[in-house]
């Protein structure tokens, strides 16, 4: 592994040049992978897999055939590399557990009476584990529990892997039956594409990715752009003028510059004016969000956010809720501004 010093400390990455593409192959030559579920997740790890030369299968209800079809479509053959979930699970030696987190729950009995002595049960979340009293997923102790988290939506994780850049992952291993597991975590992270992997544990990963995705990465964001748009439409401005002081400028250039060289760089590229107050007032959002963030970690950590996805995420009505919620976005007057400011971007000119 190399060591990597991420701002004066120190922690351990395994690349592909120590974790060879040819080693994860040594390491699973003799395995059937099952991938269950062909949601997002799914079909990008499963096609990588496949692509890299491994013997991979899909497990997917055929009564809902949304996914099933999609599976047919990228070339899985009902009854030779495409089953229903059960009959997938019963083949595989390395069952990689991606369905939604609410239907591992959901398919969680059915999956564990088909784990074989030696299998390894491969999640790309930590959820189901961390969370056994809520979801009651409590593997065997004679099967290896892993998990390789791709940081990003399945679907960069096949577009990274086509343009051969490969996406970074997290790792993890949460119970070691055959004393394989770790290998296996590592080949499994390499053969799905994995650039980079770091090691973590299934509980910081949840831990981090529940806070994240709650926080900066969606939930804090949408609420802080709306906070701005709202100021700033109460105090006269145009909703374009609103939506493009808020979202625009930010998507199309500014975050771009944080993502190539950091916020100092975005910040020293920006004009002095600028600079100044936005340096005077980082601190001010920093400290005004911080107890809203406590709160958030705590709530992570007592189980209450699994538990309020579970129950939404199981209830007959959700795709129906959850479209509305969505549509309700989409139509506001700032999602609204948002689609005729995109529209007049200079690439979109006719
Ligand atoms: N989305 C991401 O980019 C991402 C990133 C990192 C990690 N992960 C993790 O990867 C895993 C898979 O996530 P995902 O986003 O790919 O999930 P998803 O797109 O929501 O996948 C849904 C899959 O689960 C199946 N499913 C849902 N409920 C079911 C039930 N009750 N019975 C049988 N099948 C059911 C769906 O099939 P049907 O059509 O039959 O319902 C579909 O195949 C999760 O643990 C997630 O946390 C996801």
């Amino acid at each position: 592994m190399a060591k990597i010093d991420f701002g004066g400390v120190l922690e351990e990455v395994v690349t592909r040049e120590e974790f060879s593409l040819s080693r994860a192959r040594e390491v699973l030559k003799n395995e059937r992978i099952a991938v269950l579920g062909y949601g997002v997740q799914g079909p990008g790890q499963a096609l990588n897999l496949k692509d890299n030369g491994f013997e991979v299968i899909i497990g997917q209800r055929p009564e809902e055939p949304v996914y099933w079809n999609k599976a047919i479509q990228d070339g899985f053959e009902p009854g030779k590399t495409l089953f229903p979930i059960e009959e997938a699970a019963r083949q595989a030696t390395i069952i990689q557990y991606l369905l939604s987190d609410a239907g591992q729950v959901a398919t969680w009995d059915k999956v564990k009476a088909c784990l074989n002595k030696g299998d390894a049960l491969y999640f790309s979340h930590g959820f189901s584990i961390v969370y056994k009293e809520q979801t009651g997923v409590v593997p065997p102790e004679d099967v290896d529990v892993i998990l390789v988290a791709p940081k990003g939506s399945g679907r960069t994780v096949r577009t990274n892997f086509l343009d051969g850049s490969g996406i970074n992952s997290s790792f993890a291993v949460f119970q070691d039956a055959t004393g394989r597991a770790r290998e296996r975590t590592l080949a499994l992270g390499i053969a799905i594409g994995s650039g980079y992997l770091f090691e973590t544990t299934f509980q910081n990963e949840v831990f981090s990715d529940l806070t994240g995705e709650r926080g900066v990465l969606m939930g804090c964001l949408a609420g802080m752009m709306e906070a701005q748009y709202n100021t700033l439409r109460r105090n006269g401005h145009s909703p374009s003028e609103a939506f493009n002081e808020t979202v625009e400028e930010l998507t199309q250039s500014l975050i771009r510059l944080v993502a190539e060289n950091g916020m100092d760089w975005m910040f020293a590229n920006c004009s002095t004016t600028a600079q100044r107050g936005a340096l005077d007032w980082a601190p001010r959002f920093r400290d005004a969000v911080l107890p809203v963030f406590e709160e958030l970690y705590a709530s992570v950590i007592k189980g209450s956010e699994t538990r309020r996805v579970l129950e939404a995420n199981s209830a007959e009505d959700y795709r129906e809720k959850l479209d509305k919620e969505l549509t309700a976005m989409r139509e506001s007057e700032m999602w609204r501004a948002g689609a005729a400011v995109r529209a007049l971007r200079p690439e979109n000119r006719k």
